[in-house]
């Protein structure tokens, strides 16, 4: 952000996590309104932000849509979404909503375990409605409805609370929630760096992780796609300093890395032909993911669920 000329202004405050920057930013653009924008990457908040942003991140699902019909001259069975606010989740998601027959299901992040009090960040699983940054949504509260500040491995998935859209398609069951905790994420993260050669963030290693759980249970013609969202690169340190032995508390204050939108985008379409399944990598290396529509597509076999092996690289614009 610095670099495209941005004046950045770390939180001091609280946890100085992504709730404590939306305090800041609420509380300057309410206090500057004449002047100021306020703008946020996630599907939470006051509206229209939660719709501007799904709106915006439905290029994801709109692409997917598009390039499934391309490539598999159908839609895919399932999907996969990391949820912290909830937008790529949402991106992938709202395209599909009114395909009944296609499951979706999204990733919160257990942390330490959803049942550590204050150990993770599973906002649907371990929360409850409450109101926080002008919407009414499932937080993460203690009995007096404070926010509680929780934990995720992950710096995107930390939020304790969700965006107004995926509350409801909780409540309505259109989507399936589910959690991985931070070792589960972090094996995810390893896999897949290691035999793919993709250094995945650590928000999507929590729905790669489930995908390795849920993908052997489906049918072999099942088409699964989940969203890898965001490349590894900033949370490299994080990962080495867990491999070396830091506890969660320790990682939880380490510093946050890269800005959330200069990272590029990437999915995963999982084929479950014979024993496992194919990965088709939907990547767009030039930019974010609401950014434009040239995708670079490539496919991967994955005969079980710890080898995953290249097939074929297709360029799409
Ligand atoms: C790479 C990446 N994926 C996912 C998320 C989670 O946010 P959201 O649920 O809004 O997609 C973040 C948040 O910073 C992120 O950096």
């Amino acid at each position: 952000m610095k670099m495209l000329g941005a004046e950045v202004i770390p939180v001091q405050s609280g946890a100085r996590t992504l709730k404590d920057a939306m305090n800041e930013a609420l509380r300057d653009w309410v206090t500057n309104v004449a002047d100021t924008f306020y703008c946020i990457g996630t599907a939470a908040g006051p509206h229209p932000y939660p719709a501007m942003v799904r709106d915006f991140q439905s290029i994801i699902g709109t692409e997917t849509r598009a390039q499934m019909q391309e490539m598999e001259g159908r839609l895919p069975d399932s999907l996969v979404a990391c949820i912290g606010g909830g937008s790529n989740a949402i991106g992938l998601f709202h395209p599909f909503l009114d395909d009944a027959g296609i499951e979706i299901y999204g990733v919160e992040a257990a942390g330490h375990g959803v049942d550590v009090p204050n150990g993770h960040a599973a906002s649907l699983t371990g929360g409850r409605p409450g109101v926080l940054h002008g919407n009414r949504t499932y937080l993460l509260m203690d009995d007096d409805g404070q926010i509680l500040e929780g934990h995720s491995i992950s710096a995107g998935l930390d939020y304790p609370g969700i965006g107004p859209d995926t509350a409801w398609l909780h409540e309505s069951g259109r989507v399936k929630y589910l959690n991985a905790t931070d070792k589960e994420a972090l094996n995810a993260f390893q896999l897949c760096s290691k035999l793919e050669g993709i250094i995945p963030a650590l928000e999507p290693s929590h729905a790669l992780a489930k995908v390795f759980e849920l993908a052997p249970q489906k049918p072999k013609d099942h088409l699964m796609v989940m969203n890898l969202c965001g490349r590894g690169d900033k949370d490299i340190f994080t990962v080495a300093r867990f491999w070396a032995g830091c506890d969660g508390a320790a990682l939880s204050r380490a510093p946050r890395w890269a800005p959330r939108e200069a990272i590029a985008l990437a999915g995963f379409v999982i084929d479950l032909d014979a024993v496992g399944a194919y990965f088709l990598i939907v990547q767009n290396p030039e930019g974010s993911k609401t950014a434009d529509r040239r995708w670079r597509c490539r496919f991967a076999t994955l005969p079980e669920p710890t080898h995953i092996h290249r097939r074929q690289w297709a360029r799409h614009e």
